[in-house]
């Protein structure tokens, strides 16, 4: 939902879609062959993802692929950048890109709270930088039945999670968003209740498709995108993936999140992506992909957005009828 500040960064310094796209064949050529994975793993950490006058190319530089990404072809980084949903800068779906653009991430800093030994407030720098960049390829599927293949870049959660030292009382992991009227004008009208509130089970918070992303594309997070670090969970409905985080709070019950609040018979707290259960205004069983064409086909929504493999065993016992 928003756009960046004017870049100090030159052009010539960023990767281009093109020299991203090449190079990611690259890497996968290289990756089946065996030939340049652990080159990828030894790169150095992740600090370059959150200083601004660090070249951008060195985020593309320390991906480090990843088995869990798909091989499907990538939305282009004008849709992935200018369709969205972001409600802080506006409703329609190409407000963010243009109300964000002035929108200044930096600096950051996120406060942790509850029950963990390790609270406090963090500098988004030391908060990523212990931590090894990945690229995670992923689909995201929106609620509103489109979808979309974006190449993220981010840190596992359960990394940043695991040196927090959650305590025996923390079943749940609670996120809030930025709430700043000023910065965010959308936060102006109440179309929402702020700040924005998400959450997971400390199971889904810990699971390794789990991640926070500080980039897409080998570039910087787009303030419209969740700059400067947003969740993605990619077997749940994008309204999981709260943007812009200032807040991550270890909880002994469910938290409350912003859409189940505003309609709680329309949106459940685990959201997990299920073509079986019906939006109660629309059907959940085929998706938009977005880029494909205003006259394609429809695709088939896949159960937990084709994630189920590695995620089904989270919810052994839980009717995904009703929680979904
Ligand atoms: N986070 C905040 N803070 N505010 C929002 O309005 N929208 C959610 C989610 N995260 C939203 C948010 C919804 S509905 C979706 S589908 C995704 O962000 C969209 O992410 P994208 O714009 O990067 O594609």
């Amino acid at each position: 939902m928003l756009i960046r500040k004017p870049n100090p960064i030159r052009s010539s310094e960023i990767t281009s879609k093109d020299n991203y796209l090449n190079r990611r064949e690259f890497i996968r050529a290289g990756a089946a062959s065996g030939a340049i994975a652990g080159a990828s793993l030894s790169a150095p950490a992740a600090l370059a993802a959150v200083i601004p006058d660090e070249p951008l190319a060195k985020l593309a530089d320390i991906r480090k692929p990843s088995p869990f990404s798909t091989d499907e072809t990538l939305t282009s980084y004008d849709d992935v950048t200018t369709y969205n949903n972001f409600y802080e800068f506006g409703t329609g779906k190409d407000d963010p890109h243009r109300n964000a653009r002035d929108f200044e991430p930096q600096p950051w800093s996120i406060k942790v709270d509850g029950h963990a030994e390790n609270t406090g407030t963090f500098h988004l720098e030391d908060f990523v930088k212990p931590h090894t960049l990945e690229e995670r390829i992923y689909r995201m599927r929106c609620v509103e039945a489109w979808s979309m293949v974006i190449p993220w870049v981010g840190i596992p959660l359960a990394d940043v999670l695991k040196a927090l030292k959650p305590t025996s009382k923390a079943k749940f992991v609670a996120f809030e968003t930025l709430y700043d009227p000023k910065r965010m004008p959308g936060q102006r009208r109440r179309v929402l209740d702020w700040p924005y509130r998400e959450g997971l089970t400390i199971a889904e918070a810990m699971h390794p498709l789990t991640i926070l992303a500080v980039g897409l594309y080998g570039e910087v997070l787009p303030n419209q995108n969740g700059a400067p670090l947003r969740l993605v969970v990619p077997w749940k409905y994008g309204f999981k993936g709260i943007k812009s985080i200032v807040r991550i709070r270890f909880m002994s019950r469910m938290p409350q999140t912003s859409w189940n609040l505003s309609a709680p018979h329309e949106y459940g707290f685990y959201a997990n992506v299920n073509p079986e259960v019906d939006h109660p205004r629309w059907s959940q069983a085929r998706e938009r992909r977005i880029g494909s064409g205003l006259f394609a086909a429809k695709q088939p929504t896949l159960m937990f957005n084709g994630y189920a493999e590695e995620v089904a065993s989270l919810y052994d016992g839980l009717d995904l009828r009703r929680n979904y």
